[in-house]
């Protein structure tokens, strides 16, 4: 009796552990890739996915930062003569909120980091967009060129290969290191800035499996699913500047240490050299009033364009990288340093 008293309580707890065991006990947590998740809550696999090799990854790593790589032992040529990938695009998170596209908040979080303040978007969590070269994009390259890119992260790799790093079309293995690479970047879960509470729904709604669609659509509320691009005028006049805005000189050196000199000083991308010396303060300011691509405000709001003859050319900002508060924070230092 006492034994088979026993027995049945052990097989009674061997069943209640069996059950634990058994049941969907995967607790997500911060280090667990978003997509994972994604996944795991029905979404379907993107366009763009791939699982790459880790020699893949490495591969792209090296296309984006040093503009080559090395395959099967040989060095293969390069993208752009003119620039890499990271002239013009951070590796690493560059907004504090990846709700928001703000160029405020971006420019004191990028220089808290370290890392430079730029036209283009960060590949930090490319994969996670699901749209890219959106909105004004479409002006500058027109409907045809965009439709392809627009959709199909492969495409928009070649279109900025092609137009903004005005290099050659990269082979079909190029653009898997590439994706590879920027599969690496995907964001987690840590990366979405879920509070433990919002972690412990997270994690209760993925046991109970109940309306799974409205968890998937609670979190990409979390993350912005585009990088959006308004393209913005220089104000009518260039001697009052934009409207109702005053020009903050502290903020005006940061926009110009992390943005302008890292392409304008010596042994950057372009020709035309900034530094700190008076000299370039009043050559810059001098030409602030007047209708040319040397005025700030035409520079910043256009860019150049690339010439037959000379490659090199600036990519714009738009508003969602540069405000015209900062353009006038530029100024106002410009204008300070010259005096
Ligand atoms: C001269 C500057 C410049 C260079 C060099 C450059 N890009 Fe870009 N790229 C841009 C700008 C500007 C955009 C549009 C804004 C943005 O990033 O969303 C862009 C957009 C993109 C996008 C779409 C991003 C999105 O979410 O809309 C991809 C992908 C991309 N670039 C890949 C590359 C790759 C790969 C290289 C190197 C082979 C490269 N870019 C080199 C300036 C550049
Ligand atoms: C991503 C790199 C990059 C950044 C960032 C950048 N520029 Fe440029 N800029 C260029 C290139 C390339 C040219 C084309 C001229 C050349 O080939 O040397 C250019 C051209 C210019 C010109 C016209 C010069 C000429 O000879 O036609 C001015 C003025 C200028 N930039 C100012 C600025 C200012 C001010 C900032 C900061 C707000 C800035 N640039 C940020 C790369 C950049």
């Amino acid at each position: 009796m006492k034994i088979s008293l026993a027995i049945s309580s052990l097989l009674g707890m061997f069943l209640l552990l069996s059950m634990v065991t058994n049941a969907p006990t995967k607790q997500w947590n911060s280090e667990d890739n978003l997509y994972d998740v994604l996944f795991a809550l029905g979404e379907t696999k993107p366009k763009h996915y791939i699982q790459g090799t880790p020699e893949q990854i490495k591969q792209g790593e090296e296309i984006i930062k040093e503009g080559r790589t090395h395959r099967m032992g040989k060095r293969s040529r390069r993208v752009s003569k003119y620039y890499m990938c990271t002239t013009c695009h951070n590796v690493e998170q560059e907004d504090p909120d990846l709700r928001v596209s703000n160029p405020e908040t971006r420019l004191d979080y990028v220089k808290a980091k370290g890392i430079p303040f730029l036209q283009g978007s960060t590949f930090k969590g490319i994969v996670n967009r699901e749209t890219w070269y959106n909105d004004d994009y479409v002006k500058k390259y027109g409907a045809e060129k965009i439709g392809e890119a627009h959709e199909d992260l492969r495409n928009a790799i070649q279109l900025c290969a092609v137009e903004c790093a005005q290099g050659r079309k990269m082979k079909d293995w190029e653009v898997e290191s590439v994706l590879a690479y920027y599969w690496s970047l995907q964001f987690t879960l840590g990366d979405l800035n879920l509070s433990s509470e919002e972690m412990r729904e997270l994690n209760q709604a993925m046991v109970q499996r109940g309306d799974t669609r409205k968890t998937l659509n609670w979190l990409k509320s979390k993350y912005a699913q585009k990088s959006a691009a308004t393209f913005f005028d220089p104000p009518p006049s260039k001697h009052t500047g934009y409207e109702g805005l005053t020009g903050d000189p502290t903020r005006g050196k940061d926009i110009y240490e992390l943005s302008c000199l890292f392409c304008h000083q010596p042994g950057g991308v372009s020709h035309y050299l900034l530094d700190d010396k008076k000299q370039s303060f009043q050559h810059l300011k001098s030409k602030i009033p007047k209708d040319t691509h040397f005025s700030l405000y035409q520079i910043i709001a256009y860019g150049t364009y690339a010439i037959p003859g000379h490659k090199p050319y600036m990519p714009h900002y738009p508003l969602e990288r540069m405000s015209k508060q900062q353009v006038e924070d530029l100024r106002a230092y410009i204008e300070q340093q010259a005096e």
